[in-house]
């Protein structure tokens, strides 16, 4: 049966931390694979995090099913992080959600939701975007097109060309956005750039599906989310999938949630049943463990609070790296401008490198980033910051290929 198959690359982000880890340089750096570290370089386990588990510990009596939605606390819960207390969405009984394995699961169940009620919707998303996109939404057989983000020559983003590609989106059709932290880029829509989305969201008749995997690592709680608000108020249909791998260190605990704003409240009770059996059919229930914790923080004001203040620490960690690495590049390459480094938010950055000098400074410096120069800027610390910047500078400089 599988001789037929072929062998496969690793993965072009996963396969990243193998090969880091395999490499004997002392001096080696990831900034690969979108995980927070700290200025030792860990991904040490929240204290919010750590309490919770311990109170969930001593909860748990039983290791019989939960629901298939998950706990309607962590559900609750996820809402109002999501969207705000008193929402107009969730007073009109609009939206419904379900924890899912992670992000990922969010996504994977929301394509096979749109396989259901609309097969022949097209997914329209960003280039660039997360190369996980296509495999997961592609995967369930809905057919991808992209549209125009992000202007490489100007390092920033592209809205006037993002904007007239998705005046072409027709009705019916699904258009994916990242609600904050784009990634790969870290170049994100601004308020008013949001508005105009919605506007045009409605006057075309497309549904949004929203990707927020970073909520609160970039400006803040409420300001991460504030797309998905907006869009949730004014349009009829909203998707999200909501990640809690980053804001909650939960990465292999496989936490999120997927969220969906329908018309009115029956056909909000109908999509969460369609939701239900998707589910049913995919993997029956959700992973308990990691959504308990989120439902422990969420509903306890002293962890709330606890998280919160670790989230802003984390937060702003990556805002100095940002202007850190800024200003080390400015030391060792001055010729070059990389202040858009600063003005983009969450863990990603793109450098600007071409994937020859990408594979330079994996191979002879032993640091890694992805193929199309997106470095995690929270991989940084301060003790590498200095290696990270002469190391690019060198290979920009082609110059001394044996430092
Ligand atoms: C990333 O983009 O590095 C993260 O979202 C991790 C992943 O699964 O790719």
């Amino acid at each position: 049966m599988f001789e037929g198959l072929p062998l496969l690359p690793s993965d072009p982000i996963l396969g990243l931390s193998v090969a880091f880890r395999d490499d004997p340089n002392p001096n080696k750096v990831d900034l690969g694979v979108g995980v927070y570290r700290n200025d030792a370089g860990e991904t040490p386990i929240m204290a919010a995090v750590r309490a919770a588990e311990q109170e969930r510990l001593r909860r748990e009596t039983t290791k019989a099913y939960t629901f298939p939605a998950g706990y309607p606390g962590a559900n609750d819960a996820a809402n109002v992080l999501l969207l705000g207390a008193d929402h107009p969405a969730l007073t009109a009984a609009r939206v419904h959600s379900i924890q899912t394995p992670g992000g990922c699961g969010a996504l994977r169940v929301a394509a096979e939701l749109i396989m259901r009620a609309r097969p022949r919707a097209r997914v329209w998303v960003s280039n660039p975007s997360w190369a996980n996109h296509v495999p997961l939404l592609g995967g369930a057989g809905l057919a991808l097109e992209e549209y125009p983000y992000y202007d490489y020559a100007n390092h920033c983003l592209d809205f006037e060309a993002m904007f007239a590609a998705l005046t072409k989106v027709p009705a019916g059709d699904v258009v994916l956005f990242h609600a904050s932290c784009h990634n790969p880029s870290g170049a994100d829509l601004s308020p008013s750039q949001w508005q105009q989305l919605t506007d045009l969201a409605l006057e075309r008749g497309f549904v949004p599906l929203i990707d927020s995997a970073y909520q609160g690592l970039g400006q803040g709680l409420d300001e991460d989310a504030f797309g998905p608000r907006l869009m949730a108020e004014h349009l009829p249909e909203v998707i999200v999938a909501s990640s809690f791998s980053k804001n909650f260190g939960l990465y292999r605990d496989r936490a999120g949630a997927l969220t969906l704003v329908s018309t009115n409240p029956t056909q909000s009770l109908a999509a969460h049943s369609q939701l239900l059996s998707v589910t049913r059919g995919l993997y029956s229930m959700p992973p308990a463990h990691g959504s308990a914790i989120v439902d422990i923080i969420l509903n306890s004001p002293e962890l709330k609070q606890q998280w919160q203040d670790e989230l802003a620490h984390m937060r702003t960690r990556i805002q100095g790296l940002r202007k850190s690495l800024v200003e080390a590049l400015a030391k060792h390459l001055p010729e070059r401008d990389f202040s858009f480094i600063a003005r983009e938010r969450g863990m990603f950055s793109f450098l600007g490198l071409s994937e020859t000098q990408v594979q330079r400074l994996r191979t002879e410096f032993s640091l890694y980033m992805t193929d199309n120069s997106r470095i995690n800027v929270a991989g940084l610390t301060d003790s590498a910051l200095d290696y990270v910047a002469q190391s690019i500078a060198r290979v920009l400089q082609g110059a001394d290929r044996n430092p």
